[in-house]
């Protein structure tokens, strides 16, 4: 049985990027640490602000949920209902027991109701790729929330890995534009409200392992319209390369962090220089309605289409052997 690092006790993880293995206590503050460390580094926020978390009912968000309060911020929860058949009835089943079970408060938005459509129907209609529909649908919510419900600050969930596996498709294809956004603190500013990724110095296997040993309990499933897509397999690309080189993920993101912070001082905030003529939110031009309303227009009150139909052929197979045929049909 292998020992924890600081104490010598029986360890419940290893860490092969630390070349070490934790006790749960050891490895909570290991992780207690990171999170700090991220959150001062760059300014994310203080005891003073009131933090809005987005918790889709994933590891991530919840034990970031979990983190924040053990560190003793001030938090809501925001959870949005995608429409995603079982995966979102799941999802938001298990964000509200959490909050409950703890008398936390959770605001939620259901798209179906409060706009009239859901992501399968969305990507059916629209053509989009469902995560490009799901992504902007979530961006425009996230925003418009915090903002009306006056909080500080927007959290995200996204981890070490996600940031990495953005980071290498970035540099793939050289978009300098898009490696300024991906700082994990995005100021407010021309109509956008703060947001931030606390959970950026903490892997994905970190943030399982932190829910088992919180006794958490998170929907497994990853979401049935994301198989096959470009990000899983940078995620599998790296995860190959920090196997046989373990620390290379980590390093890899951990070296963009470093050299991004110095630069981020007299960085601004996305630029948008018009806004919606319909909601008001900040957009490329006031001529014409911005990508959400857009969506909604072309949407909004089309026969639900179910998720299994608009999954392509691998993404079906994967989805059937998950979740069953009968369903989404
Ligand atoms: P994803 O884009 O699915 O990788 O999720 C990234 C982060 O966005 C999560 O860690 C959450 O913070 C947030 N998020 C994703 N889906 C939802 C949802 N349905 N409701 C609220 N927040 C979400
Ligand atoms: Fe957005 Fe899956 S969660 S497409
Ligand atoms: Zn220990
Ligand atoms: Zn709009």
């Amino acid at each position: 049985m292998s020992k924890c690092r600081s104490c010598g006790e029986a360890a419940v993880i290893d860490l092969p990027r630390h070349n070490a293995n934790f006790c749960a206590e050891h490895f909570q503050q290991l992780c207690r640490r990171q999170l700090s460390k991220a959150i001062t580094d760059f300014e994310m926020f203080t005891t003073d602000d009131r933090i809005l978390v987005a918790v889709s009912g994933g590891k991530d968000s919840l034990a970031l949920w979990d983190m924040l309060i053990d560190a003793g911020y001030q938090t809501d929860g925001l959870y949005v209902g995608l429409g995603i058949g079982d995966y979102s009835s799941d999802s938001g089943a298990i964000t509200r027991r959490f909050a409950e079970e703890r008398g936390l408060k959770l605001l939620e938005v259901d798209i179906r109701n409060e706009h009239g459509f859901d992501i399968p129907t969305a990507a059916g209609v629209s053509g989009r790729s469902p995560c490009s529909a799901c992504g902007l649908s979530k961006r425009h919510i996230f925003d418009e929330v915090t903002q009306r419900e006056g909080y500080d600050v927007l959290a995200t969930g996204h981890n070490l890995d996600d940031e990495a596996a953005v980071l290498f498709g970035n540099t793939l294809r050289w978009d300098v534009e898009y490696l300024r956004r991906q700082a994990p603190v995005l100021p407010a500013g021309n109509g956008f409200g703060k947001k931030v990724k606390p959970l950026v110095r903490l892997t994905e296997r970190e943030m399982a392992a932190w829910c088992v040993v919180r006794r958490i309990d998170y929907v497994v499933e990853e979401c049935p319209m994301a198989v096959g897509n470009k990000h899983l397999s940078y995620k599998d690309a790296l995860n190959a390369l920090d196997s046989t080189s373990p620390g290379t993920k980590a390093s890899f993101y951990l070296g963009f962090l470093d050299r991004i912070r110095p630069l981020l001082e007299d960085s601004a905030s996305i630029t948008a220089p018009g806004s919606c003529p319909r909601c008001g939110a900040p957009s490329a031009t006031s001529e014409e309605a911005c990508a959400f309303c857009r969506l909604i227009e072309t949407t909004s009150g089309h026969e639900p289409i179910p998720v299994r139909m608009v999954l392509n052929k691998k993404a079906r197979k994967l989805f059937d052997a998950q979740w069953g045929s009968q369903h989404g049909d």
